[in-house]
């Protein structure tokens, strides 16, 4: 499977944190935030990564990243020229995709929580259609909400309703076959002039081939694109950090853990940053292996 940070976008959100700088390498406490959602498709056992940002983030991001050897990855970039929708990124990056299966995720979500390794290596291996990935709200209302019936299947997608049939938020993580450049192939842009995820997954919503799969209250899930979450992402990755004296995507020990890249690699990315703490964490866990 395939995997797409999409992390372009204009973050007015954030505005004026994103005049000078994309909003996807902005802090989360100890390291960028595009680093979040990259540590997502890694324990997904994603290894080619295509990253689509804007003509003027690309550069910055390419050099944040590089190529991925030092991670044991394979890092491409596309260039979004406008923010046309996050089901554009299926159009920038046709020829990556190359009819394989796909994972987008937004580059500016957070995830965390026991067991979520596992949970995404079944949803790839029971992959038919797309499956999202729904997670338990209190305010509806702002969130596309998808509702599925008994056997978990979707059953209907709305996007921010007035009178929401559950709280099941859909998440900025999805999963799709190889028919998924097809299907954005055919979509117009909605009235904000946007290529919209919606109508791709309620294309297959009519198929019957979407499925939800739900992340429980044991999960921290987290779109930092407005000043209060992206402080409460930093406040959350601190609390965890100190408190367990392990760290949340961290990038380098993922690699290291999955065998991706050798000990003395880690040892030698830890020596480079050994100034930080974050450095010398990646000593430490080169020492433990
Ligand atoms: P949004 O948060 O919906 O949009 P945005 O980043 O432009 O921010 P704002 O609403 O504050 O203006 O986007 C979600 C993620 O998807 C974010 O990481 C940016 C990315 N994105 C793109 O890369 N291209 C796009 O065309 C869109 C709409 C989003």
């Amino acid at each position: 499977m395939k995997g797409i940070v999409l992390a372009g976008g204009s973050g007015t959100r954030l505005q004026p944190l994103t005049w000078g700088t994309s909003k996807q390498l902005l802090p989360v406490y100890d390291k960028p935030l595009v680093y979040y959602p990259i540590s997502v498709l890694m324990l997904a056992g994603i290894r080619d990564i295509l990253v689509i940002s804007t003509p003027t983030s690309l550069p910055a991001l390419r050099n944040l990243l590089g190529d991925g050897s030092r991670l044991g990855l394979d890092f491409s970039y596309r260039v979004q020229p406008e923010p046309r929708g996050i089901a554009d990124a299926f159009l920038v990056g046709a020829d990556f995709i190359d009819d394989e299966p796909t994972a987008l995720i937004l580059g500016d979500n957070v995830f965390h929580g026991a067991g979520f390794p596992r949970l995404l290596r079944e949803s790839i291996a029971a992959l038919d259609g797309c499956t999202l990935f729904g997670y338990p709200v209190s305010d509806p209302e702002r969130y596309g909400i998808g509702e599925t019936d008994e056997q978990g299947n979707l059953v209907s997608i709305e996007e921010k309703p007035l009178r929401p049939r559950g709280n099941n938020a859909i998440t900025g993580l999805y999963f799709y076959d190889s028919d998924v450049v097809e299907i954005a192939r055919t979509l117009t842009p909605s009235e904000r002039g946007e290529l919209e995820i919606t109508d791709v997954n309620k294309v297959y919503l009519k198929q019957g081939r979407a499925h939800l799969t739900r992340l429980g209250r044991g999960y921290t899930w987290i779109d930092a694109g407005t000043h209060d979450s992206l402080l409460a992402a930093s406040q959350y990755v601190q609390v965890i950090e100190q408190r367990q004296g392990v760290r949340v995507a961290c990038l380098e020990e993922i690699a290291v853990r999955m065998g991706y890249i050798s000990r003395d690699s880690c040892a030698e990315l830890g020596e480079r940053m050994q100034g930080s703490g974050y450095g010398r964490y990646l000593l430490e866990i080169a020492q433990s292996l």
